[in-house]
């Protein structure tokens, strides 16, 4: 499995989101992550399915929704029919989680379930062979721009382990928060292979070169025997 880049429009010029991602797309960015906030779950509001349908005219790479709401049930039709090719959620807001999942999967949209730093990987244990990704946060949700948490990198592992061990070694890890040139290729060797990004690319005076360099960083770590990009 390769690695894949998700530049996060949180640290991009909101002003400006056309071209912050018609820039990554240009240096090669595999999916656009997208942070929903609701000032609720997360103490800090971003945007809703309106912006993420203008950003879906634009974007040519599929959207990579990442709901940290209070109450995604009530919100995930809208997302899919803003343009959302994957979503996720965070399970410690779903008691249904299995619903929500499947819900997710129904409108044809690639459901991903999301563990806050304090969750346990056991909270996965009866969903993760239904996943079609996990998304490990390494930092605590609502900001841009944080410190990577260094235990972040054994909770990948473990997530790796149980998707393995339910079946679904098909189903990537993804990891936000704090993710740079030092900290991509330490995550990618714990097994994520979705690096989302917003501060060390869109923080930078250049965001095509961040892209570029973070993948090489991060493709570097990769074991031997994965394919090459
Ligand atoms: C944080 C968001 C992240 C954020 C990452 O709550 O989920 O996607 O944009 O930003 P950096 O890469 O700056 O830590
Ligand atoms: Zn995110």
């Amino acid at each position: 499995m390769n690695v894949q880049i998700a530049p996060s429009i949180l640290s991009a010029d909101f002003a400006a989101l056309g071209e912050a991602i018609a820039r990554v797309e240009r240096a090669g960015a595999d999916l656009i992550h997208v942070d929903v906030m609701d000032g609720h779950f997360v103490p800090n509001i971003t945007i809703g399915p309106p912006v993420v349908k203008a950003l879906k005219r634009v974007a040519t790479k599929p959207l990579d929704v990442h709901l940290m709401i209070s109450d995604p049930d009530r919100y995930i039709e809208a997302f899919a029919a803003a343009g959302a090719a994957m979503l996720s959620v965070h399970v410690e807001v779903l008691p249904h989680l299995h619903r929500t999942v499947q819900a997710i999967k129904a409108l044809g949209v690639k459901a991903g379930v999301v563990l806050n730093p304090s969750t346990p990987v056991v909270a996965l244990e009866e969903i993760a062979g239904d996943v079609d990704f996990v998304l490990v946060m390494s930092v605590n949700p609502g900001f841009g721009g944080q410190t990577f948490i260094a235990r972040s990198e054994s909770k990948v592992a473990a997530v790796r382990e149980l998707l393995d061990r339910s079946g679904n070694a098909a189903a990537p890890i993804e990891i936000d928060g704090g993710i740079d040139l030092q900290t991509a290729p330490r995550v990618v060797a714990a097994g994520a292979r979705i690096l989302v990004a917003g501060n060390a690319i869109f923080g930078t005076a250049d965001p095509e070169r961040a892209t570029r360099d973070l993948r090489a960083a991060a493709s570097a770590a990769l074991p031997a025997g994965s394919a090459a990009r």
